[in-house]
């Protein structure tokens, strides 16, 4: 496997969008990636769709020039340790998807000079509308930062920020698909108890939340200038207002991610030790 590019640790939910994502883009020819995981069948599944390589052995993958962690937490140091003795590369770049586990806990299983590129990304990878943020340490070359950019890209958009921000990002970004799918949930059921059937209140939902976005994404504007766009004198929405208001959503909404964010911390402190 010498001419392994990249290493995909664990061939799970992400490890397998990301390999996926990587081939069909033609970022990377098949032969060029190896995935790692337990489950055989899992892997001879992946190898017949995308003609990848596949392993149960950390091992092999190790002389790859980059390496993608897609294990949960609890796997990664015994992952690492396996790794520690193979021979690799000394310029290879670890890739950490792992949310939660910060950058020092996973540098201390690799060279003191090891590349690490941390990221935070989210669900809406499986349809190529993810957001990713990642934040590489201080032996990353602009090289391997710029092409990590392009595999996250293959399956939505890409900041690059400092770790310090990883935690909010977390509570905002890699969380929030969940906080959306329960207000998503809520406003369907207010729609059935207004009398619609389930699947056109569900359609009416997922198209207006779909098109708002759309909307703020294509516009330079500010959320309330487009809010007051719809808001008429005495109307229905300045009506439905006041009672967000009321019970306090923005409130609910600014709590919420600040109890994301600060159980993001908590875990990596965990993790960190
Ligand atoms: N899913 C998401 O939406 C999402 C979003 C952002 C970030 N993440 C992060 O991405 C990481 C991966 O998530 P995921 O949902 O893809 O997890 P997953 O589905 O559990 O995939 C991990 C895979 O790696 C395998 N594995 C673990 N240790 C191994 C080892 N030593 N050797 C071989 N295979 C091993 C696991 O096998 P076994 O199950 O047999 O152990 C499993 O198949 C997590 O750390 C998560 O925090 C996930």
């Amino acid at each position: 496997m010498t001419s392994l590019k990249l290493g995909v640790l664990g061939g799970g939910v992400m490890g397998q969008v990301l390999a996926r994502s990587a081939t069909q883009s033609g970022l990377f020819a098949p032969q060029e990636i190896c995935v790692l995981d337990h489950n055989r069948k899992k892997l001879d599944r992946l190898a017949a769709e995308l003609g990848v390589q596949i392993s149960t052995r950390p091992e092999s993958l190790a002389g790859a020039a980059s390496l993608l962690l897609a294990v949960k937490p609890d796997n990664v140091p015994e992952l690492l340790k396996t790794l520690k003795d193979a021979e690799r590369p000394a310029d290879q770049l670890l890739i950490s998807i792992v949310a939660g586990v910060p950058m020092q806990a996973i540098a201390r299983h690799l060279p003191e000079s090891a590349a690490i590129i941390r990221v935070m990304t989210n669900t809406p990878c499986l349809v190529k509308e993810g957001m990713s943020v990642l934040s590489p340490n201080a032996h990353v070359s602009e090289t391997q930062l710029q092409a990590s950019c392009r595999l996250f890209e293959a399956v939505g958009k890409t900041l690059i920020l400092p770790e310090k921000y990883l935690d909010a990002v977390t509570g905002l970004s890699g969380s929030g698909p969940g906080f959306f799918f329960l207000i998503v949930d809520a406003l369907i059921e207010a729609g059935v108890l207004q009398g619609l059937p389930r699947d056109t209140s569900r359609q009416l939902v997922l198209q207006t939340m779909q098109g708002a976005a759309r909307l703020l994404l294509e516009s330079d504007g500010h959320p309330a200038q487009l809010r007051d766009m719809v808001t008429s004198p005495g109307g229905t929405t300045i009506a439905g207002i006041q009672v967000m208001e009321e019970y306090k959503l923005r409130a609910t909404l600014l709590k919420t991610i600040e109890t994301a964010t600060r159980r993001s911390r908590e875990l990596g402190q965990k993790y960190g030790d």
